[in-house]
């Protein structure tokens, strides 16, 4: 079979993504507390400070452009960018919660950026550019609209080794229904993870590569039900292997994932190692 359009992925990613909005909201307050260091890292690494103008990739419910709105200041602005537009209703109410109005969201893909050439100072992204069918492309457009010495910090998933909490799950529907082997060079969740793919495609859009780090942690649930819940409700991919499961089949899969996440069980619950690339690049001035 050919492998799809590049037209036919951004559509299906819209509607994987807007379909799991909702999960996103109800999972918002465990996910802005577990993964804020990321946010730190990117805002860091994008040299984010008061009256900059930054533009966050794929922001879904508001990650990382929320942060940037705060160091930013009402000085400055961020626009995030996204295809989902009821991800963006999530962020867009949560910027107006946090009175950030220097924050706004739009629809759009980050292969296709609606800015002029060299009118933005910072550029942030996390988990979005490995679902990308055109992720040069994207790299060009950063480069394009980036000013001369702007940056960019993104992060993406780094190898299934080390990220247990998305391996199990895709290793436990592989003994149930063989899945195809992944094509490395599809776009999906570990799309970006070896070292110097990103940095490289940075590269030859012009910019200068700065830093290329697998950054490790882990996620804490309060239980291996807790973990699978919460699965469910926001990592659109593996809804999307489920779905290929008869009903015992996905009770199968329920009751093998909550075991073997088990095994990462520590007196304060559950925790899991997560592996993240983090890469930035510069223009040059
Ligand atoms: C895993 S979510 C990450 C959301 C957010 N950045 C975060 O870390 O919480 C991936 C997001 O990338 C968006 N996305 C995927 N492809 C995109 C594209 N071509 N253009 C814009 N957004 C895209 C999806 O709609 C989704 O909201």
């Amino acid at each position: 079979m050919p492998p799809p359009t590049p037209a036919a992925v951004i559509e299906a990613q819209r509607n994987d993504w807007n379909r799991v909005a909702a999960g996103w909201d109800k999972w918002d307050q465990f996910f802005d507390r577990t993964m804020a260091f990321i946010n730190h890292r990117l805002v860091a690494d994008a040299r984010i400070r008061p009256g900059l103008r930054v533009l966050d990739l794929g922001s879904g419910t508001g990650y990382p452009a929320l942060l940037a709105g705060e160091v930013v200041g009402t000085d400055g602005t961020v626009v995030g960018i996204d295809l989902a537009e009821s991800m963006l209703a999530v962020a867009t109410r949560k910027a107006k919660t946090r009175g950030l109005q220097q924050v706004s969201f739009r629809t759009g893909d980050v292969t296709s950026l609606p800015f002029d050439s060299g009118s933005i100072d910072s550029i942030i992204s996390r988990f979005c550019l490995m679902f990308l069918p055109e992720i040069p492309k994207a790299a060009a457009e950063i480069a394009r609209v980036l000013k001369p010495g702007g940056y960019v910090a993104a992060a993406v998933w780094s190898a299934p080794l080390n990220n247990p909490f998305i391996r199990i799950p895709i290793d436990v529907i592989n003994t149930i229904t063989p899945l195809p082997p992944p094509d490395p060079e599809a776009p999906g969740i570990f799309r970006l993870a070896r070292p110097g793919d990103l940095a490289g495609m940075f590269k030859r859009a012009g910019l200068t590569p700065l830093s290329d780090e697998e950054f490790t942690a882990e996620m804490t649930y309060e239980s291996a039900e807790d973990f699978f819940r919460g699965l469910m409700d926001i990592a659109a991919p593996i809804q999307n292997l489920f779905a290929k499961l008869t009903p015992a089949q996905q009770r199968e899969a329920e009751r093998g994932i909550i075991t073997a996440v088990n095994d990462y069980r520590r007196p304060e619950g559950v925790s899991l190692p997560i592996a993240v690339r983090i890469v930035s690049a510069r223009k040059p001035q």
